[in-house]
């Protein structure tokens, strides 16, 4: 008699999910014990912020889109959780999976949990230390919650087993968000990005900002604006706005002043391969991603993560990622130091290409054990 498949939810609510959730449906739609199910819980809805990201890294569309949008942290929250309850206490599948550090990752999790569905945890154990970060609230609880935790660095095990976490939940696996970025190497070499916006390789760097930290507070976009201006009479900057960030820059007042700068590039979020194609040619990046520390280590271009701490200290140790904090006389002297001569990095761990069939594997083996 065939065997009952594995039901897995997948959640993914915003834009850093997209690439992680992309090799993690491949994995499981390949092996015929596992029955992937895809929700998006639509708090990302813009069509450059997901449905680029849907069509260019061959995601599935989703079984079910809750259409939660925007909201303050607690609507946004529990507005996945109401409906999100619904759906699983009618569907009761056999694993809820969450990747990352969103709102939507926070609110899926703890609803399976109280229903007493395992829950898969993919990217845990990362901290910044820093609980004035959303994101870090949403790991740390996420974790505390999680059945199975698969972590992307060495940091991510030391952590939770400091917390206290259970040593035969944590599998040390690799990073889903690099499986993307090898599939996708290839393919971004054909963006024309860089003719679009006529740039050559190496005399461009790129930014990103959108920490409500960062832009939040006028003061403080004022201030990363101000530097960006400095910095791009140095070195063309490209700079694609977030949503947010947008919004604060129209509504502080500075919108003319940006644009104003010859050298500062703004355009729109952009999808996966241009943006993959401009980090890889880049010169250099400046960032307040969590992500984007990951890829550039991957594409061995130097990161500047303008933050005052990180949550993924093996770019640091081993990649190509500086922190330069938020002073920005620190952050320029960083930023000449690098136009200098780059920071070399090395591969971590396991992050090369196959972290998807590794947590499949894991959880084949944890689904025999509870059976
Ligand atoms: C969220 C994540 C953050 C992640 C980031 C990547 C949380 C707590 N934060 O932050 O970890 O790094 O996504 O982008 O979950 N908006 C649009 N269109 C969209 C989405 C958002 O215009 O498609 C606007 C909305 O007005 C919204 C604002 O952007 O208020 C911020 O969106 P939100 O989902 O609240 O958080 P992010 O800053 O994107």
């Amino acid at each position: 008699m065939a065997s009952k498949k594995i039901t897995i939810y997948l959640v993914a609510g915003a834009r850093p999910n997209f690439m992680k959730i992309a090799p993690l449906m491949k994995a499981m739609r390949a092996n015929k014990r596992i029955k992937p199910v895809l929700i998006h819980t639509g708090q990302h809805y813009d069509r450059n912020m997901s449905k680029t990201f849907f069509d260019e890294l061959e995601i599935p569309k989703p079984d079910y889109n809750l259409g939660i949008g925007s909201g303050t942290h607690a609507q946004q929250t529990a507005n996945v959780m109401l409906k999100f309850e619904k759906l699983v206490m009618r569907k009761r599948p056999d694993y809820v999976l969450v990747v990352g550090d969103v709102n939507s990752t926070v609110a899926c999790s703890l609803v399976a949990s109280k229903l007493l569905i395992p829950v898969i945890h993919v990217e845990a154990g990362l901290r910044s230390f820093n609980r004035e970060m959303p994101e870090e609230l949403n790991r740390i609880v996420t974790d505390g919650l999680s059945d199975l935790l698969f972590v992307t660095e060495k940091s991510g095990r030391d952590n939770l087993i400091k917390e206290g976490t259970a040593r035969d939940k944590i599998h040390f696996v690799g990073n889903v968000m690099i499986d993307t970025l090898l599939n996708n190497l290839t393919k971004a070499r054909d963006s024309k990005i860089l003719e679009t916006l006529q740039l050559q390789p190496r005399e461009y760097g790129v930014v990103t900002i959108h920490r409500p930290s960062n832009v939040d507070d006028d003061k403080n976009l004022k201030k990363y604006v101000e530097l960006l201006l400095r910095m791009q009479k140095k070195l063309p900057l490209v700079f694609p706005v977030h949503p947010r960030t947008n919004q604060r820059i129209q509504k502080s007042g500075l919108a003319k002043k940006v644009k104003s700068a010859q050298n500062l590039i703004l355009v729109e979020p952009l999808g996966y391969l241009d943006f993959l194609k401009l980090m890889s040619a880049s010169r250099l990046v400046l960032t307040d991603s969590g992500g984007i520390q990951e890829e550039t280590t991957i594409l061995k271009v130097p990161c500047l993560t303008m933050r005052e701490d990180t949550e993924r200290p093996v770019t640091i140790t081993e990649g190509t990622n500086i922190l330069v904090g938020t002073n920005p006389n620190n952050i320029y002297k960083n930023f000449n130091k690098v136009l200098r001569s780059k920071k070399a990095g090395k591969r971590p761990r396991f992050w090369d290409g196959h972290a998807a069939e590794r947590i499949v594997k894991t959880i084949l083996i944890d689904a025999k054990k509870r059976s």
